[in-house]
């Protein structure tokens, strides 16, 4: 055998991660008491101790989803894969969907569901705006979907989209409801059961606090119904609710090796949930809710613009803002970038190039942030309008 690859010089460097406070759409950046956690020693993925931290993760997201569901647990993937474990499992091909655009994520959403066979009927709307419900009922009453699925917060665009009403409508037309909760859950209400929701999901690096790699996840009594009649069984193993299920203990049985669980992630997620638990749900949705009215009083008084118009569909965790004309959006985001080391984004998917994001989610959801933000903000915009400022 021979070295035919030397030694990368680059690991053979100190590892550096600079430290940045992260205002975009996430991921946000992880309290310490996260961070500490994540640095315990390291379990065994069936380990009893491990396994009560899997059952205390699933009581956290039980509380944070207000839901009694049995199957409810955390896939050990971001929460794109929340998206793709909730197609993966609930269609099957020939199956008709029906999918709310109104952002990159019903596009997403789209093209999952293709990949899986179904037959993929859309609504849309322009970027900036949200579904009302007559609409969304025409869609259900014209498509008849065995599945409609619908981002609560679309980050890509800002959009808060009420889905309240939308779990009895669905059940109306005998579909299921599938709601992305990966930008707003705990900056907005969403009470699955109460809703009547059928999937929900969300990430654990937005308003949760805990580092990307974990998607909290809850599929209602109709879901697994849906699920025990499939005809062949789930495409992807690794998506598989039922032996995922198992592994985390829902059904009342024993638990059945499934995957390594990330476990230093698995105690990130706890302690986010459990700083979610002692704050309370309503205290965190009234904190969002507080520095959004802080943030967007600020962008005002700069003269800004709101990318989505009606105020009241203005998503507390991502705030959307027209890109002043004849400015680089590019040369805002890196002079705060370069001299503060605050992030904030451009736009995604249908705003980019349009938009800039901020993102106000846990543990930087405080008023000093904002006003730190603002401040940056002001100043990269007195920077981006000099002549002859190059990115
Ligand atoms: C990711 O979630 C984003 O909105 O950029």
């Amino acid at each position: 055998m021979h070295i035919q690859v030397d030694r990368p010089a680059t690991l053979l460097k100190p590892l550096f991660v600079p430290q940045k406070l992260l205002m975009g759409p996430g991921p946000s950046n992880c309290p310490p008491r996260v961070l500490h956690a994540m640095s315990l020693p390291v379990l065994g993925h069936l380990h009893p101790e491990c396994c009560s931290i899997m059952d205390e993760v699933k009581a956290g997201i039980q509380y944070a989803f207000q839901t009694k569901n049995a199957l409810t647990l955390a896939v050990s993937t971001s929460g794109h894969g929340g998206m793709e474990a909730s197609m993966s499992n609930l269609i099957e091909s020939g199956n008709t969907v029906l999918i709310a655009v109104h952002g990159i994520w019903g596009q997403r959403a789209a093209n999952m569901a293709q990949r899986y066979g179904a037959d993929v009927r859309t609504i849309n709307i322009p970027a900036g705006e949200y579904f009302c419900m007559k609409a969304i009922e025409a869609g259900l009453s014209q498509h008849r979907p065995v599945l409609f699925f619908i981002t609560q917060g679309e980050s890509s665009t800002g959009v808060h989209q009420p889905i309240e009403q939308l779990g009895l409508l669905c059940h109306k037309y005998n579909c299921l409801l599938v709601v992305d909760a990966v930008a707003s859950l705990g900056g907005v209400p969403v009470y699955m059961d109460e809703w009547e929701i059928d999937v929900l999901y969300t990430g654990s690096q937005k308003v949760l606090g805990a580092p990307p790699g974990l998607a909290p996840i809850s599929f209602s009594p109709r879901a697994i119904a849906k699920i025990e009649s499939r005809t062949i069984p789930v495409p992807v193993f690794y998506w598989d609710m039922k032996i995922l299920g198992d592994y985390w203990a829902c059904f009342g049985k024993p638990r059945v090796y499934h995957h390594t669980i990330p476990v230093s992630l698995l105690y990130g997620l706890r302690e986010a949930l459990a700083i979610f638990v002692e704050e309370g749900i309503n205290k965190c949705i009234a904190r969002h809710q507080m520095c959004a009215k802080r943030l967007h009083n600020g962008l005002e008084k700069l003269g800004l613009e709101f990318f989505v118009e009606k105020e009241e569909a203005r998503l507390p965790t991502v705030t959307t803002i027209k890109v002043p004309r004849g400015l680089d959006w590019r040369v805002i985001q890196k002079y705060a970038m370069k001299t503060y080391c605050l992030e904030i984004s451009g736009g995604l998917g249908p705003t980019v190039g349009k938009v800039i994001r901020i993102g106000l989610m846990g543990y930087n959801a405080t008023l000093e942030k904002v006003d730190l933000t603002l401040k940056v903000l002001q100043e990269a915009l007195l920077h981006a309008r000099r002549p002859h400022t190059n990115l």
